[in-house]
C-alpha cells in the first residue's frame, strides 16, 4: 500500500485529532533523522502509522486480537493505552502492508520502550512525546535534549518521568519500561 492509501485508511481509523498528532509525529521523526542519521521515509511512515490502533472500540480490539492471534500480557489486556502499540503493529503489517521489521517494532514499542531499541524505535518513541502540539510540562526538556543530539538522555529522562508519574498516581508500570530504563542507564554509563 502506498502512502496515499495508507493515509486514506488512517483517516478512517483515527479521529481528526489523532490523525493530526500522527502527522506531527511523522514530521518530527523526519526532522530527527537529520540529526541521528536515519532513513526519513521509514521514519515518516512509522510516525504516521504508530497510533493506528489508538481509536479502536472494544469490539474491534477483540476482533483484531482474535484474527491475528495477538498476545496481550495481563497489563495490556483491557488497556488500550498500552495495547494499541502491539495491536497497531499487526494492523500495520497485515492491513497496511508494511513489511519493514524496524518500522513494525517502532510501532510495537512506542509506548513502553524496550531494551536495545534501534535508532528508528528511539526516534518514534521520542517524536511521539515532543511533536509540536505536545504541551505537557516535561515536553520542552525532552524536546531540547532530542534536538541537541542527546537522544538517549531524552529517552532516559522520559522513562524516569514515567516511573515517577506512575508511582505518584498509584498506577501500574509495565516491566518493559523498567527494563528499558535500566538498560539505557547501563548503556550510557559505559
Ligand atoms: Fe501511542
Ligand atoms: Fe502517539
Amino acid at each position: 500500500m502506498n502512502l496515499d492509501n495508507i493515509n486514506k485508511k488512517l483517516k478512517e481509523m483515527l479521529t481528526e485529532g489523532r490523525f493530526e498528532h500522527s502527522l506531527n509525529v511523522a514530521k518530527c521523526a523526519e526532522k530527527l533523522c537529520d540529526i541521528y542519521d536515519c532513513d526519513k521515509e521509514k521514519a515518516y511512515l512509522a510516525g504516521m502509522v504508530h497510533d493506528c490502533a489508538k481509536c479502536l472500540n472494544e469490539k474491534q480490539v477483540e476482533d483484531y486480537v482474535e484474527k491475528y492471534e495477538i498476545y496481550l500480557d495481563p497489563l495490556e489486556e483491557n488497556n488500550l493505552a498500552l495495547s494499541h502499540s502491539a495491536i497497531g503493529s499487526y494492523i500495520a503489517e497485515y492491513e497496511l502492508g508494511i513489511k519493514d521489521e524496524d518500522i513494525i517494532n517502532s510501532i510495537k514499542y512506542h509506548t513502553t520502550g524496550r531494551e536495545e531499541m534501534s535508532i528508528l524505535e528511539k526516534i518514534i518513541y521520542i517524536a511521539d512525546l515532543i511533536e509540536e502540539e505536545r504541551k505537557f510540562p516535561a515536553a520542552d526538556e525532552l524536546r531540547k535534549l532530542a534536538y541537541a543530539g542527546e537522544l538517549d538522555k531524552a529517552i532516559l529522562t522520559s522513562f524516569n518521568n514515567t516511573l515517577k508519574y506512575v508511582i505518584e498516581n498509584d498506577e501500574l508500570i509495565h516491566t518493559r519500561t523498567v527494563s528499558a530504563r535500566n538498560y539505557m542507564m547501563q548503556e550510557m554509563s559505559l
